[in-house]
């Protein structure tokens, strides 16, 4: 059963030197996709990299938004970093949009407080993008909160432009009110992905 596959069961390596996903990781940096026995630590890092952002509420709502289904149904296109000795350094929740077969979509990104700025969330985008491309993809979504700055400022730098919204907040920033339900406004990105083939080959660990 899939609940029962342990990390190094699961652990799977991307090639980071194919397609476009290219140079990115420090040496000894390993990228292979999430199983469940994952959860546990991505919840604690749910709760711990994001700065205290919304507090004790706000670490639980994320905690939430990541429940187990994401690893069990979507790990072909979510991807974690662990550092040399297998502890988690960032991560990706990502999947195909079911509804729309143009669009991928982008849940949840993270990288370890001490690992920011060193290219890793924009290596795991690439690779996203490279994978959401080999099946036809051509466009990007995700959403994030009016409050979280770093994330408004990291996907701007990525290339994502913001989708206008119902009002527009101290910063310029379009904001869709009550997107998530009441209180709950986010502010909406999309890209467009360019063409070409740039496909991902996963390769299994030894
Ligand atoms: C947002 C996050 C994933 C970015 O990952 P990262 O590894 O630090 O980003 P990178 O180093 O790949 O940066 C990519 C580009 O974005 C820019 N960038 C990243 N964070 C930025 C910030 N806080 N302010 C301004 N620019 C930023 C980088 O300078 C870089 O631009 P460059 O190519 O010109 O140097 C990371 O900061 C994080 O995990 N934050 C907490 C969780 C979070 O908010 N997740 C997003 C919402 S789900």
């Amino acid at each position: 059963m899939d609940d029962e596959r342990t990390a190094d069961e699961g652990r799977t390596t991307v090639d980071g030197g194919v397609g476009e996903a290219g140079e990115g990781l420090p040496e000894g940096f390993l990228v292979r996709h999430p199983v469940p026995a994952d959860h546990r630590r991505l919840q604690g890092a749910l709760a711990d990299w994001w700065g205290g952002l919304g507090g004790d509420a706000g670490a639980l709502q994320r905690q939430l938004l990541v429940p187990r289904l994401f690893l069990q149904h979507f790990a072909g296109t979510s991807f974690l970093v662990e550092r040399p000795d297998h502890t988690l350094h960032a991560f990706l929740i990502g999947f195909l949009s079911q509804t729309d077969r143009r669009t991928a979509y982008i849940h949840f990104v993270g990288v370890c407080p001490d690992g920011k700025r060193a290219g890793v969330g924009s290596f795991l985008y690439r690779l996203f993008f490279a994978a959401a491309r080999a099946v036809g993809r051509t466009r990007i979504r995700c959403i994030t909160s009016p409050n979280n700055r770093d994330s408004i400022a990291y996907h701007t730098r990525m290339g994502f432009r913001l989708e206008p919204g119902d009002r527009t907040d101290e910063h310029g920033v379009p904001v869709h009110r009550d997107y998530d339900g009441p209180g709950l406004d986010r502010v909406s990105f999309v890209r467009d992905l360019p063409g070409g083939p740039g496909a991902i080959t996963p390769v299994a660990a030894p």
